[in-house]
């Protein structure tokens, strides 16, 4: 590397939770692209050739510190995993209950919680290491429209605020964090809008640039990049993947 240059991912391990599907996997096909070693921690296999699996839950704070342990060092951890809020009952707080409440905030905003300081050990004893949380345009606008989904919303923008006390945190030991809020992306977790044309239409309006959902891919090139040392001077930020939706 030239002096004052930008280091390959060779030799670097990257653990990504949710990266079986969707966004978690885009990132994982990016930073295998990028040459970092990759493991998914995910509630299933991944699918992708050449990334490792662990089959772990983030919401098991013993069990994503067994996970850590078990890959060796690490220089990225990316925060994925995530529910819908309509899967576990979410609405508005005038509809939805505690119960909804806490299935949402267990896994989007605890998990990342708890993946994240399983993780910091080992990410501080390595230099120039990086968290990627997932956020969503929704925890930055509110949401709005037929997006009323308001514990998915709160914890989506917790995690932004989550992700700035890492960056502070982690800022001694040269550990980055940052956070991608993407737009409405076409995953089995966005099925809802996709099954739905009248919610399809309001999406695409939305997200002008495209006209259409975002493929993951869109997102997972801005996970992968973050990771590396092409970003090495930038923490704390939240950047919006979200094809113009807060344009208006
Ligand atoms: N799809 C969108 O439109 C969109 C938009 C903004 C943000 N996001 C966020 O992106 C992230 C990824 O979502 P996606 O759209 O790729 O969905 P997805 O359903 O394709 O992938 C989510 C993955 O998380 C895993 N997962 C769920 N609960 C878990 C748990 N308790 N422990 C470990 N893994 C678990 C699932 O098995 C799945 O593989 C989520 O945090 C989501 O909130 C998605």
């Amino acid at each position: 590397m030239a002096e004052g240059g930008v280091a390959g991912a060779a030799g670097r391990h990257a653990l990504v939770t949710g990266g079986a599907s969707g966004i978690g996997a885009a990132a994982c096909t990016a930073l295998l692209a990028d040459g970092w070693t990759v493991t998914s921690l995910d509630l299933r296999p991944s699918p992708l050739a050449g990334v490792a699996s662990v089959v772990g839950d983030v919401t098991d704070e013993a069990g994503l510190r067994a996970a850590v342990a078990s890959t060796g060092p690490l220089h990225a951890l990316v925060c994925s995993a995530g529910v819908s809020g309509s899967s576990v009952g979410d609405g508005p707080v005038w509809s939805a209950d505690a119960a909804a409440f806490d299935a949402v905030l267990a896994v989007n905003l605890r998990g990342a919680f708890l993946a994240a300081g399983a993780a910091w050990p080992a990410l501080v004893a390595q230099p120039g290491a990086a968290i990627v949380t997932v956020s969503s345009v929704l925890g930055l606008t509110g949401g709005g429209g037929p997006f009323r989904s308001h514990a998915y919303i709160a914890a989506k923008g917790g995690l932004v605020s989550l992700t700035k006390a890492l960056a502070a945190a982690g800022a001694e030991h040269g550990l980055r964090a940052n956070c991608v809020a993407p737009g409405l992306v076409r995953t089995p977790l966005a099925g809802r809008v996709s099954s739905d044309p009248a919610l399809s239409e309001w999406v695409a309006a939305k997200q002008p640039l495209l006209g259409d959902l975002l493929d993951p891919a869109d997102v997972g090139g801005l996970i992968a990049f973050l990771c590396g040392d092409a970003a090495r001077a930038v923490t704390a930020q939240t950047i919006a993947v979200d094809a113009g939706w807060q344009l208006d």
